[in-house]
């Protein structure tokens, strides 16, 4: 257990005797101020660009039950069998929390029968995930993901279009194209899938000594999943294995082609990487990830990921229905995004410096009626002398401090001063806002 600590030194000591320190859970991180502020940047920049391509927001619950998991991500996945925080419901069904969000839009899709609603659905969301790894640098228990899926289009226009957008909204956030990489692979059809599968099974079979016992228990059930991994023997194995885009059938090739060059006709260049197969089952045809060669993040540089998943729908009950999505995670972007957190939190206009009870009374609803016209308003609650005040207007990045003291109140003119431009004048009570809104312009 870890030894506990005093919370504060200062005047409110905490009793460092009486109780141990809550800790949070481990992976699952407190986003505070300044932080948050460089993620609302980003939450914000990616609605913008999501509602200019048209996509609305979709909000799905935190638990599903297990099977759904089960049956879209795939029950012999690493996040479905070794990261899912899943657990007994209290009625006794199993539930999980979502470690990613295409399956809980799909279920959703279906449920509400949308393709009888419109034939094609553009829907994002943003939100928390969970999945239990092993927490580092960009890789979190509770991660946030940004995702989109478009359904009812089988491309390959829509491909192109929607990793052009992520790429667009990745340079948005202040990053540059030099520092990105975007690969692209195809996982072809069912049947080619099928054709890879059994050359993969016959290859590892060959080196079964070779692989850990993960990889040995998928040689049967899921071959292809021996690909993600992690261990450096497999890997090594992995690297000489077959390659999928050797299987691929004309069709698969041609789109995936005709995906390269939408791309390249939106000013995107990218890369084919045959080894691309992505740790999820429910892809067909097109998958691709954007790298970041930035933000220190070793092997957790892949800022964003997705792919077609065709067969999906269908596969839960619903109509065959072509679709695609992706999902950038948060935590990594912000990783990537050199700008320091400070720089995306505004400062104060207005610290209202007060010097007494009266002062206090005038000027409390005088800040009223000034914050409630948008003016980003603090007033001086505190008894302390006017030098404290300005300190903490100082420290708060304030661009006016108005004073107002017994003699301000008797005299009916106050004192604005300009904290950026170092000026001064006097004010009457009915210049103040004015005055205010003019230094705002
Ligand atoms: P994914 O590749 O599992 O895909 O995750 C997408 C992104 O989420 C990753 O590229 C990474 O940036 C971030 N991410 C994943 N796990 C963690 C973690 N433990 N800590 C921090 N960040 C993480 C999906 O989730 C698919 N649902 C994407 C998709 C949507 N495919 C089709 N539609």
């Amino acid at each position: 257990m870890a030894a506990a600590r005093p919370l504060h030194r200062g005047r409110w000591c905490y009793n460092a005797a009486v109780a141990e320190l809550p800790q949070n859970v481990k992976g699952m991180n407190d986003i505070l101020p300044p932080e948050v502020a460089k993620w609302q940047f980003v939450e914000e920049k990616a609605r913008q660009i999501l509602d200019a391509f048209a996509y609305r927001e979709l909000r799905t619950p935190i638990l599903e039950y297990t099977p759904l998991f089960q049956r879209t991500v795939g029950e012999t996945t690493e996040v479905v069998e070794k990261q899912m925080y899943t657990f007994p419901d209290r009625d006794g069904s199993s539930v999980s929390m979502r470690p990613e969000g295409t399956a809980s839009a799909v279920r959703a899709y279906i449920a509400r029968s949308q393709w009888n609603r419109e034939p094609v659905t553009r829907w994002y969301y943003l939100g928390p995930m969970f999945r239990h790894e092993r927490a580092q640098r960009g890789r979190l228990r509770q991660f946030h993901q940004i995702g989109a899926e478009v359904f009812g289009i089988p491309g390959p226009s829509v491909d192109a279009e929607m990793i052009a957008m992520l790429v667009a909204l990745l340079l948005d956030l202040g990053l540059a194209a030099v520092d990105l990489e975007v690969a692209v692979n195809s996982l072809g059809d069912p049947d080619e899938r099928a054709t890879y599968r059994e050359a993969l099974r016959a290859y590892f079979s060959a080196h079964a000594d070779k692989l850990d016992d993960f990889s040995r228990r998928r040689l049967e059930s899921n071959p292809l999943r021996i690909l993600d991994s992690k261990d450096p023997r497999v890997q090594a194995l992995a690297a000489s294995a077959p390659i999928l885009l050797d299987t691929l059938g004309e069709r698969s090739r041609q789109h995936l082609a005709a995906v390269r060059g939408h791309l390249a006709d939106l000013g995107v260049a990218s890369q084919v990487d045959p080894r691309l197969v992505r740790g999820l089952d429910y892809y067909t045809g097109t998958t691709f990830e954007i790298k970041a060669k930035v933000g220190g993040l070793g092997a957790q540089n892949t800022l964003a990921g997705g792919g077609r998943y065709d067969r999906l729908v269908s596969s839960l009950g619903g109509p065959e229905i072509p679709a695609i999505g992706f999902a950038l995670g948060v935590e990594r972007v912000l990783l990537a995004m050199s700008q320091p957190a400070e720089s995306f939190e505004s400062g104060l206009t207005l610290y209202v410096a007060v010097l007494g009870e009266k002062a206090r009374a005038f000027a409390l609803p005088l800040a009223h009626r000034l914050r409630l016209g948008g003016i980003r308003t603090e007033i001086e609650h505190r008894e302390i002398g006017l030098k404290a005040q300005l300190k903490r207007a100082d420290a708060l990045r304030t661009r006016l401090a108005l004073m107002i003291g017994d003699n301000e109140l008797a005299a009916g003119k106050f004192v604005l001063r300009d904290l950026v431009k170092r000026e001064q004048s006097e004010v009457r009570a009915d210049e103040i806002e004015p005055r205010i809104r003019q230094a705002m312009d």
